[in-house]
């Protein structure tokens, strides 16, 4: 979700402004996804580098999370939407980690969307962790080094239950991944727009995923491969 400063600075508004306004397309993009049928969809709301920035623009940052928590999550829950937070939250506020805590216990048990929020959250980080858990495990007696493969290591990252995104999407025209969850971009679709992200509506989330359903995913077959795994996958679907 990139582009909220700018959107702000266009107006002759405080980057706060664009950051306010960022929270009506998180929601435009939150409903949307739960009429589609999206299975998740996550969020990247705050990086382990955002920390770097005006302590007074971090404040403001802290204090919408928490009212948008306040604000969203009966919503959320009606919705049926499960929310979970991913991040080392150990760095945010105390009251901020509880709210959390119990945002995610409300929403546990719904399963019509998964939705998570990326907050203090960093790719790389995310690497290390699942590398500290495993030797831990390995240390305790209760893992072989050899046993240690790419679904292992996957299970050991923040969101282990969960399949790898199919798409990213980047708004505010910048080409580039900044260090969101890279184990599981692997083979993501990649799709970046100019749109600042509080323009970025139920149009503009549209628009991405129809540009989506064009690309034509091969996994590193070949393009006939993969046309014919589609035509068994779906001849045995006409056979129920
Ligand atoms: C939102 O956009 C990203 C957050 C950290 C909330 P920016 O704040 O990066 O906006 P620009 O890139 O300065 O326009
Ligand atoms: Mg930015």
């Amino acid at each position: 979700m990139d582009g909220n400063g700018r959107w702000a600075k266009q107006r002759g508004r405080p980057r706060t402004a664009g950051h306010r306004e960022g929270v009506k397309s998180v929601r435009a993009v939150v409903e949307e996804s739960v009429r589609r049928g999206v299975e998740t969809l996550t969020l990247f709301a705050f990086s382990s580098e955002n920390w770097q920035r005006p302590r007074s623009e971090v404040n403001i940052l802290m204090e919408l999370f928490m009212s948008a928590l306040r604000s969203e999550v009966r919503r959320l829950h009606k919705n049926e939407v499960r929310l979970r937070i991913i991040g080392a939250r150990d760095a945010f506020p105390e009251k901020l980690q509880q709210r959390i805590a119990e945002a995610e216990a409300l929403t546990a048990n719904n399963r019509r969307l998964n939705l998570q929020v990326a907050a203090n959250y960093g790719g790389r980080w995310d690497i290390v962790q699942a590398t500290r858990r495993l030797i831990a495990e390995v240390q305790a007696g209760h893992l072989e080094p050899d046993a240690i493969d790419e679904r292992i290591f996957a299970q050991h990252l923040s969101f282990p239950d969960l399949t790898e995104p199919d798409l990213f999407i980047r708004t505010g025209g910048e080409q580039r991944l900044s260090n969101f969850v890279l184990w599981q971009c692997a083979y993501a679709e990649l799709y970046f727009t100019d749109a600042l992200w509080p323009d970025f509506d139920e149009a503009a989330y549209g628009h991405a995923l129809e540009e989506y359903s064009r690309r034509q995913r091969r996994f590193g077959r070949t393009g006939e491969q993969q046309a014919e795994t589609l035509a068994t996958v779906s001849s045995s679907y006409a056979r129920g």
